[in-house]
């Protein structure tokens, strides 16, 4: 299993990219023999996995930087995941978040995965994770506004 590191929301944790907007460091895992495919490099569900988790943190990053309130988010997609290059044991590799879009109920968050090789920086993979916020009501998740009951889009 690789081991991941989740930070909070601090801004020092968060640098500029190559576009201008804020990225922040989600999460950051090494890479473990348990974590290969049958050919020796890490498996695609894994970083699927921590790409999902580093969206969530991110996402919760962004609304609570935007004071708005905490809710119950659920992943409702998953889309435009590359993989660029394959990922080998031994690899520290860090999940950015940069905020994509808020919509009326959801946040769709760009994840950049970046693995650190004895020193050279890989651009591995990419995706972008969209959450709702949302309620249970009566048994039935139902979307909730992201900004709040009482905030105007
Ligand atoms: C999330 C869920 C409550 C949304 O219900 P829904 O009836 O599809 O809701 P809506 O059609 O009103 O869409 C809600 C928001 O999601 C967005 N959305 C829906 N499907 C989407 C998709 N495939 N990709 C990106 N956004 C999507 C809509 O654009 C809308 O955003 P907005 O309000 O910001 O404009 C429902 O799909 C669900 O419970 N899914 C399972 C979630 C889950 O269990 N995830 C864990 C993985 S196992």
């Amino acid at each position: 299993m690789s081991r991941a590191l989740i930070y909070n929301g601090r801004m020092d944790l968060c640098k500029t990219t190559s576009l201008g907007g804020d990225r922040f460091l989600a999460i950051k895992v090494v890479m473990m023999p348990a974590d290969t495919n049958p050919h020796g490099t890490i498996f695609g569900g894994v970083l699927l996995s921590h790409i999902d988790l580093a969206g969530s943190v991110s996402a919760q990053h962004e609304i609570h930087q935007a004071k708005w309130p905490r809710q119950q988010m659920v992943l409702v997609g998953m889309d435009r995941v590359e993989f660029h290059r394959p990922v080998l044991v031994g690899d520290i590799v860090s999940f950015w978040g940069s905020l994509k879009r808020v919509g009326r109920t959801s946040i769709t968050i760009h994840v950049d995965v970046e693995a650190d090789r004895k020193g050279e920086l890989v651009h591995v993979t990419e995706a972008e994770v969209t959450y709702v916020t949302v309620e249970l009501v009566d048994g039935v998740r139902l979307p909730v506004p992201i900004r709040g009951q009482n905030q105007q889009h």
